[in-house]
């Protein structure tokens, strides 16, 4: 019996098979990327989240911006015109889970970060309109009223370091004061003011 009629006709065969030709595609590009370090190492100047971008990044999650927002300069002209460098992998080490995505309603937010003055954030994130009149980007109004949840982020940062994400203790002990008297919509905005500095002025 050929090992194609095999496959057809007996379907553990065809799981076996499956299963061998995708074990080798993974181990031709996944394992390599484990060694490399252009994409385990943080790039030049990439560095963890601060406690308030780390909540600000969990708001980000929550509020479900990514369903609209890439964060992923791909190396096309046109994409580089508009965003700047394209995205490097040693930007996301800190990222977990990254933001990447394809899906862009609105326009990619890798390198969002001092493109604005953090007044334009607030005004826009409390209602798109008043600074672009034809957006169609909803109002987070609740962001003002709500304050950080300083022990849930404190939580993540410590879960965060398990992972590799280089926090001290004193970072993380001095999260607290970092966070009081902060609203999600400072937190939200301090990560947006820190996306993408690393390789903002690179051509
Ligand atoms: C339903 C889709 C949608 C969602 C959800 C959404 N946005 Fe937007 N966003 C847009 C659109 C469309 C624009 C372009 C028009 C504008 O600037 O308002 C935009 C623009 C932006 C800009 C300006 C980008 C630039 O380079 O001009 C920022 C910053 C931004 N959004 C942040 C956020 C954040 C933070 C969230 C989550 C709290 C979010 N967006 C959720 C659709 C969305």
């Amino acid at each position: 019996m050929k090992l194609q009629q095999l496959a057809e006709e007996k379907v553990g065969f065809l799981i076996v098979f499956t299963f061998l030709v995708i074990s080798v595609g993974l181990l031709i590009e996944v394992v390599p990327l484990f060694f490399t370090k252009s994409v385990t190492e943080p790039a030049p100047g990439v560095k963890p989240y601060n406690a308030l971008q780390v909540a600000g990044r969990d708001i980000y999650v929550r509020e479900g911006c990514y369903n609209c927002h890439s964060q992923m300069i791909r190396p096309f002209r046109a994409e580089t015109e508009r965003y700047g460098h394209y995205s490097v992998g040693g930007e996301s080490v800190y990222d977990r889970p990254f933001q990447w995505g394809s899906k862009r309603t609105g326009p990619d937010l890798a390198r969002v970060g001092g493109r604005y003055s953090d007044e334009w954030h607030r005004i826009h994130l409390l209602n798109p309109r008043d600074v672009v009149p034809e957006s169609n980007m909803p109002s987070f109004p609740w962001l003002a009223r709500n304050a950080v949840n300083a022990e849930a982020t404190v939580r993540h940062m410590k879960a965060l370091r398990m992972v590799g994400t280089p926090y001290s203790d004193e970072e993380i002990e001095k999260a607290p004061q970092d966070l009081a008297n902060k609203s999600e919509l400072d937190a939200v905005i301090a990560y947006l003011q820190g996306l993408g500095l690393a390789l903002k002025n690179v051509r």
